[in-house]
């Protein structure tokens, strides 16, 4: 009885191996993204370069985690996060673009790394870090591929991403829920805390 069953079963098996083997769900291609990069690198591959209205530097991408910059970039496609030049940016990629870029600017180096910073412009938000820790690093690495490194980040675009999670421009229920009792002057020493790490840095445009 079992022999018959597992005859007839077993064509099957093989054509469902090879649905699932020779369809290999996309894997990403850094090659492609540097292509697709290039009007990216536009604004991110700038040192320093300024959002207009309200005025912060775009984020660093360089040492980002991939998957992290894959959810980032999903948020802006649909109404998780408001911004119009991304949302507008984010709009045309396809799933495998998202992919590819990420490989792409994930690929361009680690994260750099240093003794912590705890002086200076950094000392004030030294103690107010303590509870963004587990998630984001002591320094500011986070230990999980999707959650976001901070070190290194642009003050003001900390200071300003961190405002969005206050006030609905980004809808992340984790997010919202860790800053919704931060004062002005919190955010900006933790912004502080955390610009002053050794970390992030921006892609260098090339062409
Ligand atoms: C006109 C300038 C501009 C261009 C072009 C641009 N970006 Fe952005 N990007 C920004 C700004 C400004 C932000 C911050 C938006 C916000 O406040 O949420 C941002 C945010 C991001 C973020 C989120 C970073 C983080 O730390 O959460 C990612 C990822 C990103 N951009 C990737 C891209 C990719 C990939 C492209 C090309 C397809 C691109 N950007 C094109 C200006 C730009
Ligand atoms: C439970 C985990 C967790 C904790 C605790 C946490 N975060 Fe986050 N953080 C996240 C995740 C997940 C994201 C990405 C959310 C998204 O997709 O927009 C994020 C994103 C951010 C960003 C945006 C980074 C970027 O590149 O745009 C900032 C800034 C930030 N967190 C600051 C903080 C601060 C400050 C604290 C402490 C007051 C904190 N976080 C606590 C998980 C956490």
């Amino acid at each position: 009885m079992l022999k018959p069953l597992r005859l007839f079963l077993t064509p099957f098996a093989v054509l469902l191996g090879l649905l699932l083997t020779g369809t290999p769900a996309m894997a990403q291609d850094a090659e492609r993204g540097a292509v697709l990069a290039d009007t990216c690198l536009g604004c991110h591959g700038i040192k320093g370069y300024r959002n207009a209205y309200p005025n912060y530097r775009v984020p660093k991408l360089g040492g980002q985690n991939e998957d992290y910059l894959v959810l980032a970039l999903q948020g802006y496609q649909g109404d998780a996060r408001d911004h119009p030049t991304m949302n507008a940016q984010g709009a045309s990629l396809t799933a495998q673009d998202i992919k590819d870029l990420s490989a792409y600017f994930a690929g361009q180096g680690e994260a750099r790394t240093g003794e912590l910073v705890a002086g200076g412009r950094a000392a004030k938000g030294k103690e107010k870090v303590a509870v963004c820790s587990a998630c984001h690093g002591e320094a500011g690495i986070s230990p999980a591929p999707n959650w976001p490194n901070l070190a290194g980040q642009h003050k003001d675009y900390l200071m300003h991403s961190i405002k969005q999670y206050q006030d609905g421009g980004r809808k992340d229920p984790v997010m919202m829920g860790q800053v919704i009792n931060l004062t002005d002057q919190d955010i900006k020493d933790i912004a502080a805390f955390y610009a002053e790490q050794a970390g992030l840095f921006t892609v260098a445009y090339s062409n």
